[in-house]
């Protein structure tokens, strides 16, 4: 028998991405699979699902029902789903697409190969959809990413119940995983030329682990993976503003790995409409939290998550969003319509904002948060800016592209550079999602 081939598809978040590639590490090691980009030649189809918003979840079936057409002229092949709609919707989803041969949820991904070895047996569904908390860390071997900037998941679900969100019901409640273990993997990704870490967690900042018998915060646990040799910069998502203490704070002060850069959503400026969402803080403590923040680094630069047309949101409350948003000047933010979902707190009030309002509302807003987003481009250009090469230029495979401290994106013509490397890159020109650098002198 020939090499297997699997295809992973992976809708949603980071921390989905981060799955798909240790479920595609663990495959590798144990059933030998290869990966493969085109869906034709695959053994195995995996689609690592996202359940945010309705229309993420209803994009499943779509994809399956794709899936099917192949599997109808290559009987062998099997169809894996996991992710948050897996484990929402559970045995549901064979019943509702029975082309599926494999059910498995965020904390049980470890367990494909086994579950596919058992379906090619037994020919029957394998559902897993519990939530062994942690367990499936236990199971990643050591990656071969070898990507300039990867990934590290430091804790798993999330216990804030927004009354908006499916998250603290997909994927449990909130665990941090054990310091020498993440420390470990930083050190094993940096051996292998990664320079930048990006920490992943819904509630990231409320990680709380332990190292040499204290307690550690995330921001302790920064500052430990700062003196990792190699790792030059330091990212972390998603950050509750609730969470966003003191001691992370200050953090910024001591060390410098850490980027100018922070994802921090506030999803609204209308303190009615926060606290219809549960969200724990009023705009006013997050305008002092953003101003202390910049008190120690000027230069920082801010992006956020925004819902528009949450129920009973008027316009004088959208007003407010749109206010905060020029207090703030945030770059490269992302904003949604308001989805109600199944058993949060939200969806049983009354869904009252009409569409053609909701839509008025992200257009509007849309609109003045990528002109501050180009605004941000535009001051760029002119200065030199350190920048991590990241790979490839996506439209010309002749250039590289880089990473600024902002995470924009810089495309550039190579000189003598590999993917990993710094490069000082004189910012040319701004375009709506990417920049165009020149190379200014060569930085360590
Ligand atoms: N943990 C993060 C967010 C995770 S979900 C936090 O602290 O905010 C990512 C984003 O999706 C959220 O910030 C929110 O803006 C959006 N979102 C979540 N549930 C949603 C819903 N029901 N409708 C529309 N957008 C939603
Ligand atoms: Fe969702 Fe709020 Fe947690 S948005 S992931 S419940 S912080």
């Amino acid at each position: 028998m020939g090499i297997k081939k699997v295809f992973i598809k992976t809708h949603g978040c980071q921390m989905n991405e981060y799955d798909s590639a240790k479920m595609l590490d663990l495959l590798k090691n144990e059933e030998k699979f290869e990966i493969t980009k085109n869906e034709e030649e695959a053994d195995l189809l995996i689609l690592n699902t996202c359940s945010i918003r309705d229309k993420a979840q209803e994009k499943v079936f779509h994809q399956i029902g794709r899936w099917k057409k192949i599997k109808i002229k290559k009987p062998d092949l099997r169809i894996a789903v996991g992710g948050c709609v897996a484990s929402q919707e559970g045995e549901k989803i064979v019943k509702r697409a029975p082309a599926v041969d494999i059910v498995f949820g965020p904390q049980t991904l470890h367990k494909v190969p086994g579950l596919y070895k058992e379906n090619l047996y037994t020919d029957k569904a394998q559902i897993d959809t519990s939530f062994p908390k942690l367990e499936k860390f236990d199971f990643f071997p050591s990656t071969d990413n070898s990507g300039a900037s990867a990934f590290v998941s430091i804790m798993e679900g999330c216990n804030k119940y927004c009354s908006f969100c499916v998250v603290p019901h997909t994927r449990g409640h909130e665990i941090s995983r054990n310091v020498v273990d993440i420390l470990n993997e930083v050190s094993s990704l940096a051996d292998r030329g990664t320079r930048e870490i990006y920490f992943l967690g819904q509630n990231v900042n409320n990680f709380k682990g332990s190292y040499k018998g204290s307690s550690t915060s995330l921001a302790k646990l920064i500052e430990l993976t700062a003196k990792v040799e190699n790792i030059d910069r330091i990212r972390f998502t998603t950050s509750h503003p609730y969470e966003f203490k003191d001691d992370l704070v200050k953090v910024y002060e001591k060390v410098p790995e850490l980027v100018s850069h922070v994802h921090l959503p506030v999803q609204s400026g209308s303190d009615r409409i926060l606290n219809l969402m549960r969200r724990r803080y009023t705009i006013e403590e997050y305008l002092e939290l953003i101003d202390k923040i910049r008190s120690i680094r000027p230069d920082m630069s801010f992006s956020s998550d925004f819902i528009v047309g949450f129920p009973n949101e008027t316009d004088e409350d959208f007003a407010a969003t749109l206010d905060v948003v020029e207090k703030v000047k945030f770059d490269e933010s992302f904003s949604f319509i308001y989805s109600s979902r199944p058993n949060t707190p939200a969806s049983e009030m009354p869904d009252n904002v009409s569409v053609s309002e909701k839509k008025e509302r992200l257009d509007l807003l849309q609109s003045k948060l990528s002109q501050l987003s180009f605004g941000y481009s535009r001051k760029m250009v002119g200065t030199v800016q350190n920048c991590l090469i990241t790979g490839s230029s996506k439209k010309d495979p002749g250039e590289l592209q880089a990473r600024t401290f902002n995470n924009k994106i810089v495309n550039f013509k190579p000189r003598n550079f590999r993917i990993g490397d710094f490069v000082n890159l004189r910012i040319c020109e701004a375009y709506t999602n990417s920049l165009r650098g020149v190379v200014d002198t060569v930085a360590s």
